[in-house]
């Protein structure tokens, strides 16, 4: 067994010391790439982001295994070991466009369970963090058990173009679910979205398509409060592979997953 309680310690240094250069490089000329499509940016910060990460895990832990979305990690076929699981900048759009509004994620797994999670929103100098069995925080406060509710009075939080015509999810499951909730957002941070579910701002968030470094430690302090974490069939989550996410607190995970999702029948 590793010792997770150093572990813990040293990520919480590194989460920190790296969200400070972050801060630091804000007036400095971003140099932005695109990935994917046009719209998929990368920057150097995104990079170097990583890059830290990966130089502090190698030499303190030189058998610890990390997936990261810059590509600077490993390549992972499982998740036997220790695992972590970083996304340097999540919301990456955000961090370009507002210099606010991402964060930093990571995952530390073990033998695929989820043991410590850490999402960092850098401007407000705001920690989430979860030791699996030891509670949720955020910068030292605890977080509260996740209470049932209904839709009618639930926040959910979608990407709009998710109830417009795409390739993965027919619009018409959704959209009576934005009509019926009482409200609907969209933060453009996967990160966020999860410690908004884990704080109670909002009640449910629903993306067809994240990548594990978007959720590898949001899921963990969901069900560390009693909140649900699938996929939009109601299966488990594959932290190797990209998949649709379903979090929600109780009650609204089975409304959704009943009436807006028809159990995955679609
Ligand atoms: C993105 C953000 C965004 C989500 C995208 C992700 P990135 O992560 O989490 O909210 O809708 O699917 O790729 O690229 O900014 O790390
Ligand atoms: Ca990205
Ligand atoms: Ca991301
Ligand atoms: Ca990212």
């Amino acid at each position: 067994m590793a010792n997770m309680h150093e572990i813990d310690t040293y990520a919480k240094q590194w989460i920190k010391e790296a969200g400070e250069r972050i801060r630091a490089s804000f007036p400095n000329t971003l140099n932005i790439k695109t990935k994917s499509n046009p719209n998929d940016l990368v920057t150097n910060i995104d990079q170097e982001t990583e890059q830290y990460f990966i130089e502090k895990i190698k030499t303190t832990y030189p058998d610890h295994k990390i997936l990261g979305e810059e590509g600077y990690g490993d390549k992972l076929t499982d998740l036997s070991g220790v695992v972590w699981i970083i996304d340097p900048i999540d919301g990456t759009m955000n961090f370009i466009h507002q210099q606010r509004n991402f964060a930093i994620s990571i995952g530390i797994y073990e033998d695929g369970v989820g043991k410590i999670g850490l999402i960092y929103d850098v401007v407000l100098d705001e920690l989430y963090h979860v030791v699996k069995g030891q509670g949720v925080f955020v910068n030292g406060e605890e977080l509260q058990i996740l209470e049932s509710k209904s839709v009618s009075e639930s926040i959910i939080a979608l990407n709009a173009t998710w109830v417009t015509e795409n390739r993965r999810l027919p619009p018409e499951l959704l959209s009576p679910l934005v009509k019926e909730a009482r409200g609907t957002r969209s933060y453009g941070s996967a990160a966020l979205e999860m410690v908004y579910l884990a704080s109670g701002r909002i009640d449910a968030y629903i993306t067809p398509r994240l990548a594990p470094w978007d959720f590898a430690a949001g899921i963990i302090m969901i069900e560390e409060l009693g909140g649900i974490a699938t996929d939009l069939r109601g299966e488990a989550l594959d932290l190797l592979n990209q998949s649709s996410v379903f979090v929600a607190r109780p009650g609204v995970h089975s409304e959704i997953m009943h009436r807006y999702l028809k159990d995955g029948r679609w």
